[in-house]
């Protein structure tokens, strides 16, 4: 798989580094919130905006978007079209689409707006679109050439987004361990600073991940799910925002790998000592595990409707053995709801 380059910058890129013939598509937002970008916007000859989120990715709407970029493209050539991609991941995950079957695949640059996607979802070439309720369904592996990671951009973002980057920044520095997660783990304090710190080496170790597997075949690009099973049930039942639920789901994962025995009990306790697991969530404490009947039932239909399911009734469960070692298990739904309710039985015998 290609390798994208990655350019770190203080301010918006010169436009003329970009590309020959540009279209830039981006999150009608960027330009609302900050006048920079809106003045930045002006010197593409050629621009889309849409609005971000779901239902950008729903492929019902995509002949109507696809039918106005090929209009805008008319007079540009396959050879020199350029698609600058700039927004949060579900405008990165459409533009990536668009970028990839557009006159048969034109140049990439993304330029993520969001701390998910500058740490993640701009990384690693997967795009995707949605079928009906059933999340990136089709998509294609198409890495992007450049992408841009603009300080300002990032930083502009409110304080609480910060907080939510700050989930996959975790959870990327438990797969990698080294020096990632012993320099992180000495932090007292997550800020947008704090995460900006650490974005070139979360890329890196996302990028050392994928650059195993680049396209999903071996499975190992799978560990990258770290905290994501239970994560992805607290965000759909609890409506939470993506980062805070895969916080949450970190939290549960690290109880299980102990009770299994995959985590040493000393291990736990060295990693609940470090300052930073003071901004790790616990679905305990914040009482999001009640075991009442109904809320066992709703978490196994989402588990089941969770796409990385394997079987109809079993998933691919990433433990952490320690940080820089991930253990892939096939559970049953009934383990991970069994669980639920082990964990919420210890917390209340204390
Ligand atoms: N391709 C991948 O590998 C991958 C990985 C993880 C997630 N994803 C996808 O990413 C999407 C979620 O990413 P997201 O949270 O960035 O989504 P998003 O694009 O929907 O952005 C979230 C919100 O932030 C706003 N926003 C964007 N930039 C902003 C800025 N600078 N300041 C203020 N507000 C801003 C958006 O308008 C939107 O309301 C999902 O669709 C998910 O499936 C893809
Ligand atoms: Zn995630």
């Amino acid at each position: 798989m290609k390798k994208s380059s990655l350019l770190f910058s203080n301010e918006l890129p010169r436009v003329s580094e970009l590309g020959e013939e540009l279209l830039l598509i981006y999150d009608e937002v960027l330009p609302k919130k900050s006048p920079a970008f809106k003045k930045w916007m002006k010197q593409f000859s050629l621009s889309y905006g849409v609005r971000a989120g779901e239902e950008l990715k729903a492929v019902e709407k995509f002949p109507a978007h696809i039918f106005k970029i090929v209009q805008l493209c008319e007079n540009t050539s396959s050879r020199r079209l350029t698609l600058v991609v700039a927004g949060g991941g579900s405008v990165g995950d459409f533009g990536g689409f668009v970028a990839s079957i557009l006159k048969r695949g034109v140049k990439l640059v993304q330029m993520p707006s969001t701390w998910l996607s500058a740490i993640d979802s701009a990384h690693g070439g997967k795009t995707a679109l949605n079928v009906g309720s059933a999340k990136n369904q089709i998509g294609t592996f198409y890495p992007a050439d450049k992408i841009v990671l603009v300080r300002s951009l990032l930083i502009a973002q409110p304080e609480a987004r910060a907080f939510e980057g700050f989930g996959e920044l975790l959870k990327i520095s438990w797969i990698a361990g080294g020096k990632l997660w012993a320099d992180l783990s000495k932090e007292y304090e997550i800020t947008s600073a704090t995460v900006w710190k650490y974005l070139a080496a979360s890329i890196d170790a996302k990028n050392k991940v994928v650059s195993k597997d680049p396209e999903e075949k071996s499975g190992h690009r799978h560990i990258l799910n770290l905290g994501h099973t239970m994560g992805h049930v607290l965000e759909a039942y609890y409506k939470l925002p993506h980062g805070v639920a895969i916080n949450y789901g970190l939290d549960f994962a690290l109880r299980w790998s102990v009770e299994n025995k995959i985590m040493t009990v000393s291990e736990y306790e060295k990693i609940q000592r470090s300052p930073v697991v003071g901004y790790l969530l616990s679905p305990l404490r914040d009482e999001l595990l009640q075991t009442k009947a109904s809320l066992l039932k709703d978490f196994r239909k989402l588990l089941l409707s969770d796409k990385k399911k394997t079987r109809s009734e079993t998933l691919r469960f990433v433990f952490l053995k320690k940080p820089g070692h991930c253990v892939i298990r096939e559970v049953t739904v009934d383990e991970v709801l069994m669980e639920v309710c082990r964990q919420k039985e210890e917390e209340l015998n204390g």
